[in-house]
C-alpha cells in the first residue's frame, strides 16, 4: 500500500508522522472521507469545499491548491491501482512542541490514504441495520461545532461504544437540548405523516454531502421534506428510518432500541435514485476527458 504524505507518495512503511504531531497530541486537524466509483471520486468538489470550510473554522491554512489536492488523491489511487475505493484525506496542524498554540506548528501534515472499498453486506440494505439512541449528547455547536469535520472524534467514539454495548450498528446522538442530532458517522432521516424529516443544521450536525443530495433527490421525486428540530419520540413513531453517509449511501434502519421498522419504500426509492445519480456523475466525469492521473 502507498500513502500520500506531505508532498509525495511513499510506501506505507515509510508513511510516518511524528509523535509531536498536534493531530496526535491534541486531535488538532480535519479530514474528509470520499468514495471512488469506477475511478471517479464522487462529489470531489463538494468534499474539498467542506475541507476548506473546516480548515477556516479552525484557522488552519491548507498548504495546497485545490488542483494539487485533487492530483494528490488521484495519484494515490493510481499508485494503489484502485478504482472502487474510499479516500481518507487528513490534514493536521503539523509537527510542533508541546503546547496548544497552533503557531507552534510551522507546516500542516497532509495525508491521503486510499483503500479498496468493501461493500456492506446486502442484508444491511435489504433488511436494515440496528440503531440505538446514545446517552452521550452531541457536542454543542457553541462548544465544538459539528460542522467542523475534525480529528477530534471522542464525542462520537463514546456514542459508538454505547452502540457496541447493545449490539447496534450505529448510535444516534441527541443535542444538548434533547433534540435529534445525528449518528456517529451519519445523518438521520425518517418518514412521518408522509413527510421526510431530518434534523436541521441548526441542531448542531455535520452538513453531510450525502444528506444534501438525498434532500435534493427527495424533492425532485415529489416528496415533502422537513428540516427541523425533532424529539426522539417522533423517531419511534416513524413509518421508516434511514441513515446516510458517503460510504453507506442510503441505509435503511430495522430497529432503534426496542422499536422495529421495515426497510421501507422511500428508503429503497432514495437509494435507487442516489445510485442513479452516482452513475450519471461518473459518466459525466468520464465524458469530460481522461481522469487526472492519465
Ligand atoms: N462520516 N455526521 C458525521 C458525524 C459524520 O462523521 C459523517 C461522515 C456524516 C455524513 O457526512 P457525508 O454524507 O458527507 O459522508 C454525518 C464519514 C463517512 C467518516 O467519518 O468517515
Amino acid at each position: 500500500m502507498y500513502v500520500y504524505l506531505n508532498n509525495k507518495i511513499v510506501p506505507l512503511s515509510d508513511a510516518r508522522v511524528s509523535v509531536f504531531d498536534h493531530g496526535f497530541l491534541y486531535g488538532d486537524g480535519i479530514y474528509e472521507t470520499m468514495r471512488v466509483y469506477d475511478g471517479v471520486v464522487f462529489m470531489l468538489d463538494e468534499h474539498i469545499e467542506r475541507l476548506y470550510r473546516s480548515a477556516s473554522l479552525i484557522g488552519l491554512n491548507i498548504p495546497k491548491r485545490i488542483a494539487d489536492i485533487k492530483i494528490s488523491i488521484y495519484e494515490t489511487l493510481k499508485a494503489n491501482s484502485l478504482t472502487n475505493a474510499y479516500v481518507r484525506l487528513t490534514i493536521s496542524r503539523g509537527y510542533g512542541p508541546i503546547g496548544l498554540d497552533p503557531d507552534l506548528c510551522k507546516e500542516p501534515t497532509f495525508v491521503v490514504i486510499t483503500n479498496e472499498f468493501k461493500s456492506y453486506p446486502r442484508s444491511y440494505y435489504e433488511e436494515g441495520i440496528k440503531l440505538t439512541i446514545a446517552s452521550v449528547r452531541r457536542n454543542s455547536k457553541e462548544a465544538l461545532n459539528p460542522q467542523i469535520k475534525s480529528l477530534n472524534f471522542l464525542n462520537n467514539i463514546l456514542a459508538k461504544i454505547e452502540a457496541k454495548q447493545v449490539d447496534a450498528y450505529e448510535a444516534i446522538m441527541l443535542n444538548v437540548s434533547g433534540h435529534l442530532a445525528e449518528g456517529t458517522i451519519s445523518n438521520i432521516f425518517f418518514m412521518k405523516d408522509g413527510i421526510l424529516c431530518t434534523p436541521s443544521i441548526e441542531c448542531g450536525i455535520l452538513d453531510g454531502i450525502t444528506r444534501a443530495l438525498v434532500i435534493d433527490l427527495a424533492l425532485k421525486n415529489g416528496l415533502e421534506v422537513k428540516e427541523g428540530r425533532f424529539a426522539p419520540e417522533e423517531l419511534y413513531m416513524a413509518s421508516e428510518v434511514f441513515i446516510t453517509n458517503t460510504t453507506m449511501e442510503v441505509m435503511p434502519v430495522s430497529s432503534i432500541d426496542k422499536t422495529e421498522f421495515k426497510a421501507g419504500e422511500i428508503s429503497k426509492l432514495l437509494l435507487k435514485k442516489y445510485r442513479q445519480e452516482v452513475n450519471g456523475y461518473v459518466k459525466e466525469k468520464k465524458a469530460e476527458g481522461p481522469s487526472l492521473w492519465e
